[in-house]
């Protein structure tokens, strides 16, 4: 149940400082367009033609990365999807963001400089302490409401998204609110039949901790990935160990070994493993293998096999709802990207309650044609969703609720 005031509360023509999520994927130099942008354009072109004057701060990356850039290029992208202007200024809180803030007229969108570069943003804090800095402090005041969209961030307490609901009457966006209902659906819905969770993906530890949180809620758990490999290695096939040069499976195992027993012990009928895997043969071709046949494991495996999508797909069209959590394969390349795509569709083919996320698994759906319509919900996020998923509260949500 949502408990936050919305954009429907907040009456137009105000001064509102937007948080969104922009942090992208920079190649060269050069910031990728993605899903983020799309969505949070939504919100920021709204409360544009409602006449707000619609000042929109953001992060990208982390002080010392290679991706912690200005948001110069984010604000051209972000203005494509709007269909408006969107103005930058290569400030956060200084004279120069408070003079181009004042500047604005009804209508009109302005971006500030990445908030990672403002001292007072990053370390996690409480939102008293976060609200209390001089960044909130001095840019506060040029606002009437502040709003929240940025969802994928919710889980960290920093000062842009903790620390201004203190400072200002606080709402959320519409990417907040839909991502919001969307993912904590799991945990708090109660669905008139099966439930389904596709886990994939490369951490095993994410994976783990989400079954074990949803061991109550999910019937039905369709393996997959690097996690499905070291669920088959638990259950006694030669899979799921590194061989030659390879450095994903055995720390991992060392790490989560008697976990992934005690979840496959406990909860054994509840999981389906992949029953075939797929792999590059000498002629670059894909070729599977059933994990009966595997003596030993010589090379690594790319993506389940295409009997485990058949045995997949009639699970799936049998559910209620379904989640998915992470690929099942290297689905970026297109040999391997059958058991993530096959999975996909199956879901897209049915009438389900459908939730898409974890990292990149929802690049699979524009990659392959899929239609995003097919689907209840397509996340954004990744750390977010996965607290969501396991049922854990969301330092943003709780400030917006708490100011509500
Ligand atoms: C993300 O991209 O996952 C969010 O924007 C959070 O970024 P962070 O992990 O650097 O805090
Ligand atoms: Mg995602």
């Amino acid at each position: 149940m949502m408990s936050f005031n919305t954009i429907d509360d907040l009456d137009p023509g105000q001064r509102v400082l937007v948080r969104l999520d922009l942090n992208s994927p920079v190649e060269d130099g050069t910031v990728q367009d993605n899903r983020r942008f799309e969505r949070h354009a939504e919100t920021v072109r709204e409360l544009a033609e409602r006449g707000d004057r619609v000042v929109c701060m953001a992060h990208q990356g982390r002080p010392g990365d290679d991706d912690f850039v200005s948001l110069r290029q984010h604000a051209d992208i972000l203005a494509e999807h709007v269909g408006r202007d969107v103005g930058f200024v290569p400030d956060t809180y200084g004279p120069e963001a408070i003079e181009a803030i004042e500047a604005l007229d009804a209508g009109e969108i302005l971006l500030l400089e990445n908030v990672r570069m403002c001292e007072d943003e990053l370390p996690e804090a409480s939102p008293e302490t976060k609200a209390d800095t001089e960044f909130v402090q001095t840019l506060a005041p040029a606002f009437d409401a502040y709003v929240n969209d940025a969802y994928s961030a919710a889980h960290r307490k920093h000062a842009s998204i903790v620390g201004f609901p203190l400072a200002l009457p606080a709402y959320a966006g519409r990417v907040m609110e839909s991502e919001y209902e969307a993912n904590t659906a799991i945990a708090e819905r109660d669905f008139d039949g099966q439930v389904t969770m596709v886990v994939g993906g490369t951490k095993a530890s994410d994976v783990i901790s989400v079954m074990e949180a949803l061991d109550e809620k999910v019937d039905q758990f369709l393996l997959g990935g690097i996690a499905g490999e070291l669920f088959l290695r638990a259950a006694g096939y030669p899979v799921g160990e590194d061989v030659e040069g390879m450095d994903l499976f055995d720390e991992q195992w060392e790490r989560n070994a008697d976990t992934i027993r005690s979840v496959l012990d406990e909860r054994g009928d509840a999981i389906t493993l992949a029953s075939d895997l797929a792999y590059e043969d000498a002629e670059g071709e894909r070729a599977e293998i059933d994990v009966e046949a595997i003596e030993e494991k010589t090379q690594g495996f790319l993506d389940v096999g295409s009997e485990t999508v058949e045995t997949y797909a009639p699970i799936i069209h049998e559910s209620e709802a379904v989640f998915v959590k992470g690929a099942l394969g290297l689905f970026e390349d297109e040999r391997f990207s059958v058991g993530t795509v096959g999975v996909l569709e199956a879901i897209a083919e049915t009438d389900c309650f459908s939730v898409v996320g974890g990292g990149d698994t929802s690049r699979a759906i524009e990659m392959y044609g899929l239609d995003e319509a097919d689907f209840s919900h397509v996340s954004i996020a990744g750390g977010a969703y996965i607290r969501a998923l396991t049922g854990e509260s969301l330092p943003a949500v709780d400030v917006l609720e708490d100011a509500a």
